[in-house]
């Protein structure tokens, strides 16, 4: 945010606002938390930084842009028979509320998922986030309406559940994401309060911030827990595809009872420039005026009267990459997955080479979890690791990383995230010797 400098209230004329006139939500500091690293970036730009997770841009290539909408016009005009006029009209003019490469989407979720889904039930939106602000926003029927997420959690959750004035209610982390045991109990203290828990954010593989995924046991535990319980449970997977080699099936190909709504993402799989998201809601609406609806539908109304629709000219190119690839998005980032496993592998090497194996770390205290793919690997340290710290670090270190406490309702002092899937392996080792650097100096 751009402070000119401390502006007296007193100073103030009629057309002026106070912060606290405004929507609670712009006075959290979670909505702050990007601002803040940005800021860093831009202060120290000499530091490395272990901040950002963004997709790598090595194969960013504005020719594919180019290529990209050819394919889906000639897929329109082709595969779909449309005549010209229809296929200008599609591209330039306002388009359906849905969407229009439901029928793309499903076949990638086919593909690479095993998730059935009917592209009726799909919603295409612009980037998961606002995915994730309609399906909240619908659900929130008033103040007595809550969404359950592990602590820690993504900050999109959070600042999407403010914007829709929804209660986030934390719930425990185990050691491989949610504690299911503690949700239930949650929900029986939620409900003794009597408030009235809708349903549960989740993101099973290789979660953000974490890092860490769920067991297929616990996957199985979780479902079980949000039928007795009568909760959604919100599946955010934008990582799930950057694995070793060994997926876990995602709750949604698990789903028998259209318990999950499950929310994606082409950020990482496709491009974040394009802001393609989308939502899966097959779940049965009984219609105030009698008849039965999907989810999707109430929350495509939603999305009408946010966004209207989602451009499609940038659904055209996420299409378009996933025609190139017939649907499969495992097939189209074999090389980024090549990258992300490297540099994991990388960072945890580097981890063990300066610190001795998790856990084991003689004198220094330093311990680390260790995701079998994703972006991201949470350090537990013996000191505060806060905003103040952050800065010590880029300013006298030359070394970027997040704070967990931005992540976590209360806590997550000594606990700093490492996102490397920007980074090169140059960068990582500089990178991980300043870190350490920094380690030293703080702990002596
Ligand atoms: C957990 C999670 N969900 C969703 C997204 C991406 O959202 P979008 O598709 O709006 O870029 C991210 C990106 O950082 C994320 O970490």
């Amino acid at each position: 945010m751009t402070i000119t400098g401390p502006v007296p209230e007193a100073g103030l004329t009629g057309a002026d606002l106070t912060e606290a006139s405004l929507h609670a939500s712009l006075s959290d500091p979670a909505l702050e938390s990007m601002n803040f690293l940005n800021e860093i970036g831009m202060r120290y730009p000499e530091a490395i930084s272990f901040a950002s997770g963004r997709p790598c841009e090595e194969f960013f290539d504005v020719g594919l842009i180019h290529s990209y909408l050819d394919t889906y016009c000639g897929y329109l005009a082709g595969e779909r028979g449309l005549p010209a006029d229809q296929v200008r009209r599609l591209l330039f003019q306002y388009g359906r509320t849905k969407g229009i490469i439901g029928d793309l989407i499903a076949r990638h979720l086919e593909l690479d998922e095993d998730i059935s889904a009917d592209p009726e039930s799909i919603v295409v939106t612009v980037g998961c986030q606002e995915a994730v602000f309609c399906v909240l926003r619908a659900l929130r029927r008033d103040s007595r309406d809550i969404v359950f997420a592990v602590d820690p959690s993504y900050v999109g959750l959070m600042g999407a559940a403010m914007l829709a004035d929804m209660q986030v209610w934390p719930v425990r982390s185990g050691p491989d994401g949610i504690d299911v045991h503690d949700l239930a109990a949650q929900a029986a203290r939620a409900r003794a309060a009597g408030l009235r828990p809708r349903a549960c954010y989740v993101i099973p593989d290789f979660a953000n911030p974490a890092g860490v995924s769920l067991t297929v046991p616990q996957r199985r535990l979780l479902l079980d827990c949000a039928a007795r319980e009568g909760i959604l449970l919100l599946e955010d997977n934008p990582y799930g595809l950057f694995h070793d080699g060994e997926a876990l099936p995602t709750l949604k190909a698990l789903d028998t009872t259209r318990q999950v709504v499950y929310l994606g993402s082409f950020a990482k799989t496709g491009f974040p420039g394009a802001r393609v998201g989308y939502l899966i809601a097959d779940q049965r609406v009984a219609a105030q005026g009698g008849g039965i609806c999907l989810l999707a539908d109430y929350v495509s109304k939603i999305k009408s009267m946010v966004t209207v629709n989602t451009s499609p000219v940038t659904q055209a190119l996420i299409g378009g990459k996933l025609l190139q690839h017939g649907c499969c998005l495992a097939a189209a980032n074999q090389r980024e997955t090549q990258v992300y496993q490297r540099n994991l592998h990388q960072v945890l090497d580097g981890l063990a080479a300066r610190f001795g194996e998790p856990g084991a770390a003689v004198g220094t205290g330093l311990s680390w979890n260790t995701p079998r793919g994703g972006f991201f690997i949470v350090v537990t340290v013996p000191f505060t690791a806060d905003d103040a710290m952050c800065e010590y670090a880029a300013r006298e270190h030359g070394v970027i990383w997040t704070p967990m406490s931005h992540f976590y309702a209360n806590g997550g002092l000594s606990q700093l995230r490492l996102a490397f899937s920007q980074l090169t392996p140059e960068q990582i080792e500089t990178g991980l010797g300043r870190l350490a650097a920094m380690v030293k100096s703080v702990s002596q």
